[in-house]
């Protein structure tokens, strides 16, 4: 936790150093004051609070207080918080139009990538970065919109009404009734499952320097509006090495099939030389297991009461022990990350697997918001531009193209 940065740059005439580090495996982007994380002790904290106490203790908004203003609210703050969240849920009517015109068969993440960055026109206001006011009514909209147009991106899909949110439930329960409301049936959420996924919302909403959270910080680094950023971070979401893992590990339980097949498949992957993965295995940060993964351990338990138990479940469960006792993972400190169980946890609630990367962005937004002011009131802060190692053609005369080879 030290600032003991040294010192590369010792005047303004000295370039000082320039470091080769492809994928910032050794380079301390930016200076953050929000979370912190231990990738060797499997420690993963919020403004200092772990995650432990966080998911067992908090509700999903009552943490997005706490990151985006370092303090746990009280009462009166949370009730405010909640009051504001809640009642900036609707999207302009033409934000519905703009949906309409995507494919019937668009994956729902790119919906929702395109549309967040579609906001940018419905809010011109957004481009007020320096304005502390205007900052915190475009980061509300961001964190209330965004279960809105991921619930109209799934019913596009599928063919179904959008449903308009309703403001007398909860955050999770709106966007569970938006997604599963069917005619003018009124749906009632269960209790544990809108706990469960409060718990997986809080357990996703931030994660320090991540890939998408870099996009969201380089891209806003230009002082271009919120929407515009976090657009490109969830651009960075949807690829399968990050949020897109979650739909990947459930694709691979499934052309796993059954335990009896377990052995032939963790040797695919360790005679594939990298090109194949155990998807819901390995971490950038993590050398040990990864704290959000054994509380979703416990949640899994607590939704398969309620709907009655995935089957995948024990492919998983048998996945995880042979691969923790298989010397290539543990030599490589390859453990459960984030999303080896979420997946199970999202089918059994009934969610379509092209859902779940949307599942991740939800939460995250909050995590973006969070970091992209933090950025834009760094005084430290400049456009990101990171330099390179050229390793092209030198100088040369243009040929013609007559006198070409
Ligand atoms: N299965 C098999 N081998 C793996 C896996 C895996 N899931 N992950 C890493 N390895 C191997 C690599 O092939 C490499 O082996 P080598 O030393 O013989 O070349 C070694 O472990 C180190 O892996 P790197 O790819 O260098 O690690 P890196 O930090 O770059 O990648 C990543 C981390 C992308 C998460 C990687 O572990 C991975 O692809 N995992 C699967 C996808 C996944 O679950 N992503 C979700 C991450 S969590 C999140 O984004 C929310």
């Amino acid at each position: 936790r030290t600032n003991a940065l040294r010192q590369i740059k010792t005047g303004d005439d000295d370039f000082g150093l320039m470091g080769y580090d492809p994928a910032f495996l050794n380079t301390a982007n930016c200076k953050s004051a929000i979370t912190f994380i231990d990738g060797d002790k499997g420690i993963l904290e919020y403004r200092g609070y772990p995650i432990e106490q966080l998911a067992e203790k908090s509700s999903f908004l009552e943490v997005a207080y706490l990151l985006l203003n370092g303090e746990l609210p009280s009462e009166k703050e949370l009730q405010q918080f909640n009051h504001l969240v809640t009642h900036h849920t609707y999207v302009h009517e033409n934000v519905k139009s703009f949906m309409d015109g995507f494919r019937y068969d668009a994956h729902p993440m790119s919906m929702v990538s395109s549309t967040v960055a579609a906001l940018s026109s419905f809010y011109p206001d957004a481009k007020n970065i320096k304005d502390p006011l205007s900052r915190r009514i475009q980061i509300t909209r961001l964190i209330a919109k965004m279960p809105t147009i991921a619930a109209f991106s799934y019913r596009h899909t599928m063919g179904l009404p959008y449903i308009y949110p309703d403001n007398d439930l909860s955050y999770v329960a709106n966007f569970l009734a938006m997604i599963k409301r069917i005619g003018t049936s009124t749906y009632k959420v269960h209790p544990v499952l809108e706990r469960a996924l409060d718990i997986l919302f809080i357990l996703h909403a931030d994660h320090e320097q991540n890939c998408s959270t870099t996009s969201v910080r380089t891209v806003g680094s230009s002082e271009v509006d919120p929407y515009s950023a976090v657009s490109a971070g969830i651009g960075a979401l949807y690829g399968p090495l990050h949020g897109g893992a979650n739909e990947a590990v459930l694709r691979m339980l499934r052309d796993i099939g059954h335990v009896s097949k377990i052995p032939e498949f963790i040797k695919s992957v360790k005679s594939g030389e990298g090109e194949k993965k155990l998807m819901g295995f390995g971490h950038r940060v993590y050398k040990s297991y990864d704290p959000r993964a054994k509380v979703i351990k416990r949640v899994a338990d607590e939704v398969f009461e309620v709907t009655g138990k995935n089957p995948l479940l024990e492919i998983a469960v048998e996945l995880e022990r042979i691969a923790l006792e298989d010397e290539y993972f543990v030599k490589r400190k390859l453990y459960p990350n984030v999303d080896f169980y979420s997946g199970l946890i999202y089918e059994a609630m009934g969610f379509q697997v092209e859902m779940f990367p949307v599942l991740f962005a939800i939460p995250r937004t909050v995590g973006w918001c969070a970091q992209w002011e933090e950025m834009v009131t760094d005084n430290e802060q400049k456009i990101a531009r990171p330099r390179q190692v050229f390793t092209g053609a030198p100088r040369r005369d243009y040929v013609p193209m007559n006198k070409r080879a």
